[in-house]
C-alpha cells in the first residue's frame, strides 16, 4: 500500500544504503520492498517506535534485506518467480514429508544426501532436517539449544555438505525444511558469552535482571515447561551475577525481541539459510516470541506481529520461502498462526497441526471417535493459502491440548480423561499394550504428557515381545489408519523417520546422563539399516507398514480432491467409532472421496443410504482407492472392520461415489 510517511522514508533510506548494495541491480528487491514496506514500517515502528535509534535500526534491516538479496542465487531467485507465478504451489495433494534428525537417519549430512533415493522409493518429497548447528555436547536439547547459527555441528557436517544436499534434493524435486530456533539461545552461544562477560548490548539481548523483583513477577503467571527437568522460567548466572529468563532449560536463553537487534539477527539468519537453499523454515516455539508481565507469555499479539514482520522481510529478499509455524498451543491459538483477519496467510503458511495430532491418539485409547470428531468440528476455519502439516508423531512429546469444553461434551471430566491418557500410553492402564513414558510431569498442576515411538504406543513393542500374532496385526493395522488421516485430511502430511518401519522404542537414552531425564529421546532413533533391509522380505513388520505407507502416498499423489483448498466437510454419521469426512476436488465436481475409519476393536457399518442424503449424493458400489478392493456391504451398510479405512471413490458419473 502507498502511504506518505513510509514512502518519504523509504526514499531517504534508500538514499543512505551503502554505496556497494546501491550500484547492484535490485529491480525485483525494490519492486517488492516498495510493497511490502509500509507494513514493515508501521510493524517496526509499533514495536520500536519509542527508541532513538529507531531509524538507524530500520536502515540496519533493510540492508540486511538488500544484502542477503544481492548473495540469493540465480536459480533461488528463478524458483522465486515460478512460486509466484503458481502461488498455490504448496498446497498441491503431491508433497508429502518427513521429520527425521540427520544423525539418527544416516549418520551425517552426506548420509542422508546418499539416502535420499530411500525417500524417494517411499514417495517422500519435502525433508525435515531437525537441527544440525553447532550446539552443546550435552546440554542440547536435541540440537534446539544453539551455540552458532551459522556453522553446522562437525559431527553432522560441513556447509558444503549441506549445499550439496539441497542441490541434489533440488534436482529430484525434494523441498528442504530446516529449523530456526528463534526464541532461544544455548548458553554457550557467542551473544550469551559476551553478556555473561558485562557486554551490555548482548544483555539487551536476553532478559536479564539484577535481583528476582521483575522474575517473581513474571513467575505468577508464566507455566513451566518443563516442570521435571527445569522448573522455573529463570536462571541465576554465577559469572554474570544475574537471572536470565530460561524458559525451556536452563541452559536456553530467551531471547528478547523488544530489542530490534534481535529481530534484525533473526532476519538475516533466516535469510542465510533460505540463500543455502531451504525452501520452507520451520520457526521454533513461535508462541513464545514475547514476553509481557502479567499473561502467560504465550500467544501475545506482539508475537504475532513479530511473524508477520518477519514474513513481510522475508517476503521481498525470498518471495518463494515458506514458514511453517511450531505452535503447539491451544486450538483456538493455533490458527491464528497464520495471521488473524487476513485473507491469505500473512504469518506462517503453514503450521503443526498439533490438534489432530493429539485427538487422533485419544481416538486410539478410547476405540471411539467420539472427542475426534468434536475437536474437529470446533478446529477453527483456517485462511486460503495456508496449510497444515499433518502429523502422528515428532520428535517432541505428545501434549493433550483439546479443548475442556469438548472433552466434556464427549462425556468425560477434564482432568480424569486426560489421567486416563496418560496412563494408557504409559501402560498403566491394565488392558493397554502401550509402552510410553510419561513426559512433563507437573505434581502442581497434575499435567503430563506423553513420549514414545509409534509403534511402541500402538502395542507393536509388546506383541513383538509376546510373539502375539494378533497384537501385531492390530498394531500395523493402527499404524496404517493413522496414516490414512494425515495422508488424506488436507495439508502436507509429515511422516517422523523410523515410522515407516515400525521402530520401536529405543531405551539407550537412559544410559547417557545428559538424556536420561528427557523421555523424548525415547522416541528419536537411529535407524538400523540391515533391519530396514527386512522391509523387502514379503510378510514381515517392516515390509506391511513400509509398502502400506508407500501405496497410501502413491495413491494420495493421485486424488486431486486430496489437495488443501479448504474442501473438507465432516460427516456427523451416528457412529462414535467412525471418523467420517468428505474431500471434494473444487475443480472437479466428480472427483469427491469420502474417507472412513474405524477406531474401533469390533467391525463397524455405516448406512450408504443415509451417508447419500447427508452428503446430498447417491452413494453406490463405492471403491476403496486406498486397497484398490470393494469393500463388503451388507443390506445397502458398509462394513468397516477393525481398525481399517477407506478413501472411498467410484463411479464419477452421475454424483455417484
Ligand atoms: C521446540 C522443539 C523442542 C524443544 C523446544 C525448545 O518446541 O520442538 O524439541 O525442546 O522447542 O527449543
Ligand atoms: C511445549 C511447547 C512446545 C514444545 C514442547 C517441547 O509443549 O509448547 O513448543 O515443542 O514443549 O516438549
Amino acid at each position: 500500500m502507498y502511504e506518505q510517511v513510509s514512502h518519504s522514508l523509504l526514499n531517504e533510506i534508500l538514499d543512505e544504503l551503502k554505496p556497494e548494495i546501491r550500484r547492484q541491480n535490485l529491480r525485483h528487491f525494490y519492486t517488492r520492498l516498495g510493497a511490502n514496506f509500509y507494513a514493515i514500517h508501521s510493524l517496526f515502528q509499533h514495536l520500536y517506535g519509542q527508541r532513538d535509534d529507531f531509524r538507524e535500526r530500520l536502515i540496519d534491516l533493510v540492508e540486511v534485506m538488500a544484502s542477503r538479496y544481492i548473495e540469493r542465487s540465480d536459480e533461488l531467485e528463478r524458483r522465486d518467480m515460478d512460486r509466484e507465478r503458481d502461488h498455490n504451489w504448496f498446497l498441491g495433494q503431491q508433497w508429502v514429508g518427513m521429520a527425521l534428525y540427520a544423525d539418527g537417519f544416516a549418520d551425517t549430512l552426506r548420509g542422508l544426501t546418499s539416502h535420499l533415493p530411500y525417500l524417494q522409493d517411499l514417495g517422500v518429497n519435502m525433508v525435515h532436517v531437525m537441527p544440525m548447528l553447532l550446539c552443546p555436547e550435552k546440554a542440547s536439547d536435541g540440537g534446539y539449544a544453539i551455540s552458532d547459527f551459522r556453522r553446522i555441528d562437525p559431527r553432522i557436517g560441513t556447509l558444503e555438505d549441506l549445499d550439496e544436499l539441497a542441490a541434489s534434493m533440488r534436482r529430484r524435486d525434494m523441498l528442504l525444511t530446516l529449523d530456526v530456533v528463534v526464541n532461544h539461545t544455548s548458553d554457550e552461544h557467542e551473544w550469551a558469552r559476551r553478556a555473561r562477560a558485562g557486554e551490555e548490548k548482548y544483555q539487551d539481548y536476553y532478559y536479564v535482571f539484577p535481583d528476582r523483583d521483575i522474575p517473581d513477577m513474571f513467575e505468577e503467571t508464566m507455566p513451566e515447561i518443563f516442570p521435571e527437568s527445569a522448573p522455573g522460567n529463570f536462571t541465576f548466572d554465577e559469572a554474570m551475577g544475574k537471572w536470565v529468563m530460561t524458559v525451556f532449560n536452563k541452559f536456553q536463553w530467551d531471547l528478547n525481541y523488544s530489542n530490534p537487534a534481535v529481530f534484525i539477527e533473526m532476519v538475516d539468519i533466516v535469510l542465510t539459510w533460505a540463500n543455502h537453499g531451504a525452501d520452507i523454515v520451520r520457526l521454533d516455539a513461535v508462541a513464545f516470541l514475547w514476553k509481557k508481565i502479567g499473561t502467560a507469555c504465550q500467544n501475545e499479539r506482539e508475537a504475532h506481529l513479530i511473524l508477520q514482520m518477519m514474513k513481510d522481510c522475508c517476503q521481498v529478499t525470498a518471495p518463494g520461502l515458506l514458514f511453517i509455524a511450531e505452535a503447539i498451543v491451544a486450538p483456538s491459538e493455533i490458527t491464528k498462526y497464520f495471521g488473524e483477519d487476513a485473507i491469505i496467510a500473512k504469518e506462517c503458511e503453514i503450521a503443526y497441526n498439533a490438534t489432530l495430532m493429539a485427538l487422533l491418539w485419544d481416538a486410539v485409547a478410547t476405540r471411539n471417535a467420539r472427542l475426534l470428531n468434536l475437536g474437529l468440528a470446533s478446529q477453527p476455519a483456517k485462511l486460503d493459502r495456508a496449510t497444515w502439516l499433518n502429523y502422528v508423531r515428532c520428535h517432541d512429546d505428545i501434549g493433550l491440548g483439546f479443548d475442556d469444553a469438548d472433552i466434556i461434551s464427549a462425556g468425560y471430566d477434564p482432568a480424569a480423561h486426560r489421567a486416563f491418557l496418560v496412563d494408557y500410553f504409559t501402560g498403566a492402564f491394565d488392558e493397554s499394550p502401550a509402552r510410553g513414558k510419561p513426559f512433563g510431569r507437573n505434581p502442581r498442576t497434575g499435567d503430563a504428557r506423553i513420549s514414545g515411538a509409534l509403534a511402541s504406543l500402538v502395542g507393536l513393542e509388546s506383541a513383538l515381545e509376546r510373539d502375539d500374532a494378533e497384537g501385531i496385526e492390530r498394531s500395523v493395522r493402527l499404524i496404517l489408519l493413522l496414516h490414512s488421516v494425515i495422508l488424506s485430511y488436507g495439508g502436507i502430511p509429515l511422516l517422523y523417520y523410523g515410522d515407516e518401519l515400525g521402530t520401536v522404542n529405543d531405551y539407550s537414552y537412559l544410559d547417557d546422563h545428559a538424556k536420561a531425564s528427557d523421555t523424548r529421546w525415547i522416541h528419536r532413533p537411529r535407524i538400523d539399516w540391515q533391519q530396514a533391509e527386512r522391509r523387502h522380505r514379503h510378510g514381515t513388520v517392516e515390509c506391511r507398514i513400509f509398502e502400506g505407507i508407500k501405496r497410501l502416498i502413491a495413491v494420495r499423489k493421485g486424488i486431486g480432491a486430496f489437495a488443501d483448498f479448504n474442501n473438507r466437510e465432516l460427516v456427523a454419521c451416528g457412529n462414535e467409532h467412525l471418523l467420517v469426512y468428505v474431500r471434494s476436488n473444487p475443480a472437479d465436481a466428480a472427483d469427491t472421496v469420502v474417507v472412513v475409519a474405524n477406531f474401533d476393536a469390533r467391525p463397524q457399518h455405516l448406512d450408504l443410504d443415509d451417508l447419500g442424503s447427508r452428503l446430498r449424493l447417491p452413494v453406490a458400489r463405492p471403491r476403496d482407492l486406498a486397497s484398490g478392493e470393494a469393500p463388503a456391504i451388507h443390506n445397502n451398510h458398509l462394513v468397516i472392520p477393525p481398525y481399517r479405512f477407506y478413501w472411498l471413490g467410484g463411479q464419477r458419473a452421475g454424483g455417484m461415489i
